[in-house]
């Protein structure tokens, strides 16, 4: 576990509380890395750090990383981006469900509504930080940020969005069958005519799932509009990004939103979508839930599924009761949140 910077010192905690109020066989090992050792001793994954990971640990429990002292984010972007790029956790799950109406800011939304996943690719894209500076500092700069996409890797994440239909059905038990892939192929044409010929090849071998394309844009526009059209969402990194923020907002906002990092098979990590938020960390007021529904995606992976459902349960009983943090209408402190979803899920 890696509570990291900023709220994910305060979350990680009472996601632990609830798991550990399930039952689930865990064992947790704490690590510090993050910006406080960072500043420490300069380290921000020790030698070896994501082999051991790989070696001793079925997964991986993450809070957040960035801190306004490390202005270069150095340490995020070798730990986080690290896990994901060296483990190689090239699916990025990122459900999004509406637990509550009162959540969404959109009108006439209901839970049911709003209750469909975006598959993240997460090894990639223009995160893979190929590219560099030229004449630096002076009026000719350039900069260039290559956006990497190899067929192996769009190929794999498809596939994985296309087989989760037959995994994951939505809440009220209904059959996953659509699959959409966003993309910027109108104007982006090499690496977006790559996804949409693996995406037409690919898609052909799951004849019963209906393959469906929007340009990013226009997605961003419907996703508000009406988001009752979405399933399975597939994506680059980047796009991925930006459109689980946008996707935050219909669920109630960051702290609600949850997700795993999946290699299938391998030792995986799961995190809440949010960030360290740094001016309200520390005081007791940051959201756990999203912690939580990552802890509970986390067991589901590990298979202790009846303690990830009895999780998600008492979170949604919390929300119904208004036992939350400010952010979702409620006048909980972080802590009360933790005890009273790990007391709800102790007593189920
Ligand atoms: P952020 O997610 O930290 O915060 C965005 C907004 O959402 C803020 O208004 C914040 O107060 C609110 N918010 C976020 N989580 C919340 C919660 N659990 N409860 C209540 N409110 C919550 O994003 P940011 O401000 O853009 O970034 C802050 C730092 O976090 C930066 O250093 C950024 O790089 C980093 N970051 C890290 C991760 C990660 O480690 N996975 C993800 C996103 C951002
Ligand atoms: C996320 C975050 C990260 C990302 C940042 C912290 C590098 O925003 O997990 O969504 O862009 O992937
Ligand atoms: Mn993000």
């Amino acid at each position: 576990m890696l509570a990291g910077d900023g709220i994910g010192l305060e979350v990680i905690p009472q996601a632990v509380k609830v798991i550990e109020a399930s039952g689930a066989a865990v064992e947790f090992t704490e690590f510090d890395w993050g910006a406080a050792r960072y500043l420490a001793d300069g380290t921000t994954v020790p030698a070896d750090g994501f082999a051991m990971l790989g070696r001793e640990f079925d997964a991986i429990l993450v809070g957040a990383f960035g801190d306004p002292r490390v202005l270069s984010n150095i340490h995020a972007k070798e730990i986080l981006l690290g896990m994901r790029f060296k483990m190689d956790l090239y699916a990025n799950v990122r459900p999004v469900r509406l637990l509550d109406a009162g959540l969404c800011p959109l009108k006439c939304v209901e839970p049911k509504d709003v209750d469909f996943v975006v598959v993240r690719e997460n090894t990639e894209g223009v995160y893979g930080d190929v590219g560099g500076v030229f004449k630096q500092g002076t009026e000719d700069e350039v900069a260039v940020q290559e956006d990497i996409n190899t067929r192996k890797g769009v190929e794999r994440v498809v596939r994985y969005a296309l087989d989760y239909c037959e995994t994951h059905p939505k809440a009220d038990g209904e059959r996953r069958g659509r699959v959409l892939m966003g993309d910027k192929s109108n104007a982006m044409t090499h690496a977006g005519g790559l996804w949409q010929r693996v995406f037409q090849e690919v898609g052909r071998e799951y004849p019963q799932i209906k393959a469906e394309h929007m340009y990013v844009d226009a997605l961003c526009m419907q996703m508000v509009r009406d988001p009752r059209q979405f399933d399975v969402i597939v994506t680059n990194n980047m796009f991925g990004d930006i459109i689980t923020d946008l996707a935050a907002g219909l669920q109630g906002g960051l702290g609600m939103a949850a997700s795993g990092n999946i290699r299938p098979g391998r030792t995986s990590m799961f995190e809440p979508v949010h960030g360290s938020a740094p001016p309200i960390a520390g005081k007791n007021v940051a959201n756990p839930m999203g912690a939580m529904l990552s802890a509970a995606m986390m067991l589901e992976y590990l298979g202790m599924k009846s303690e990830a459902q009895r999780i998600e349960a008492a979170v949604l009983e919390a929300v119904r009761q208004k036992k939350t943090t400010q952010d979702i209408g409620g006048s909980l402190g972080t802590r009360e949140v933790g005890a009273w979803v790990a007391d709800w899920v102790a007593k189920g």
